[in-house]
């Protein structure tokens, strides 16, 4: 097979880590870079000097050549994207979430069912080797009945005001991951819940939400996340983990952003696992997505816009919620102030945006 040709629309953090994936990868012809920013564009020649860089994204609709289009900008942006990729004959990988609002989002999921194209959106945990052993080891019967999901994440990540407004507060922008793989382990759609967050710093929006409830099938589930872990800590860390736990057994994972520790505990097998952690998966995505291309059939494993859209509409919900109960602020602006500035000056931090001209 020719390497397939793509044109990525957002050549940010995100942007330069498919570009980085596509080009080793040998299975991709990244032809196109397009981005608004001179600064990211100035990027973007030094890193793919093969391909063509411009500003204008229609450059990449029109050309017949481009089988593929990568949406990586942000979510105001990628609806028409996604329109005008489809329009054009074009597959579409996109990141998430699918558009600015659920009302565009869930309009986005029927013209993906219509069109006789692949997509498929970065919800990068489902292509993890970590939760595929878990799922796996659940299937095997190990845990016995899966009864309660736990899933935490909490870093000194992307802080308020810093950039992906159209994302939403850090429990959308990055909780709908989470929502999202708790949904996948669960394998049924969530029934109750009730939410408790925080307003840190005194910052308008929670910037750290937990929320617990049930799924229909009976599962249980609680998720924590929050971007405000010790921000201004001398050395900085993180917590994020599993904990799957079924009537006999348990499964659980915890990872340092290089390795990734899985723990099996099941009723005849006992295992710990410890491999690299992967980042973002986007190598296993991108491999996946031209499987699919090349063999006409989609990879089942492939995240769908559908799933995205859940994801991302109970976010919200769960956002909503906890809106309706006591919503404490605790800290200071000048806090916020003093964390941004820290990472404004950082050179290794945790998901720092690149900077813009
Ligand atoms: N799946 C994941 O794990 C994950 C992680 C981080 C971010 N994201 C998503 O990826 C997207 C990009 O995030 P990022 O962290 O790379 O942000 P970023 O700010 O680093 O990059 C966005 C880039 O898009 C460019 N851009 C903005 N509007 C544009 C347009 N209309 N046309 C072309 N270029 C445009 C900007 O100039 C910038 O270079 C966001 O939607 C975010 O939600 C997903």
């Amino acid at each position: 097979m020719n390497p397939v040709k793509v044109g990525l629309i957002g050549f940010g953090r995100m942007g330069g880590f498919y570009l980085e994936k596509m080009q080793k990868s040998g299975r991709w012809n990244v032809a196109y870079i397009c981005d608004t920013s001179a600064e990211s564009r100035e990027y973007a020649r030094k890193m793919a000097p093969e391909a063509k860089i411009v500003s204008d994204e229609q450059a990449i609709f029109d050309d017949p050549e481009v089988q593929v289009v990568g949406l990586f900008a942000l979510a105001d942006s990628r609806k028409e994207q996604i329109k005008k990729a489809f329009a054009a004959g074009k597959h579409v990988i996109a990141e998430k979430p699918i558009a600015e609002s659920m009302a565009s989002e869930w309009e986005m999921v029927e013209l993906a069912e219509k069109v006789p194209l692949f997509s498929t959106v970065n919800l990068y945990l489902r292509n993890s080797w970590y939760h595929k052993t878990i799922k796996d080891f659940i299937h095997q019967g190990e845990i016995g009945d899966l009864a309660i999901i736990r899933v935490c994440h909490m870093t000194p990540g992307l802080a308020p005001s810093e950039g992906h407004e159209y994302e939403g507060p850090a429990f959308h922008d990055c909780g709908m991951h989470y929502v999202d793989i708790a949904r996948w382990y669960a394998e049924s759609e969530f029934k109750s819940w009730h939410a408790q967050a925080v307003r840190m710093w005194n910052y308008k929006d929670p910037w750290w939400l937990q929320c617990h409830g049930t799924f229909e099938n009976g599962v249980v589930f609680d998720i924590t996340q929050g971007h405000v872990y010790g921000q201004l800590a001398e050395v900085q860390t993180h917590n994020s983990y599993v904990d799957i736990i079924g009537t006999k057994g348990v499964a659980r994972m915890v990872h340092d952003f290089k390795t990734a520790v899985v723990e099996l505990h099941g009723v005849s097998q006992t295992h710990r696992i410890v491999r690299p952690y992967g980042e973002k998966n986007i190598d296993v995505l991108c491999q996946r997505f031209a499987e699919s291309l090349e063999t006409g059939v989609r990879n089942r494993d492939l995240p769908c816009f559908r799933d995205a859209a859940i994801a991302s509409e109970f976010a919200w919900r769960f956002l909503e919620d906890a809106r309706g109960h006591e919503l404490p602020a605790i800290g200071t602006l000048s806090e916020l102030d003093a964390i941004l500035e820290r990472r404004r000056t950082m050179k290794n931090g945790y998901g720092l945006l690149h900077k813009q001209g």
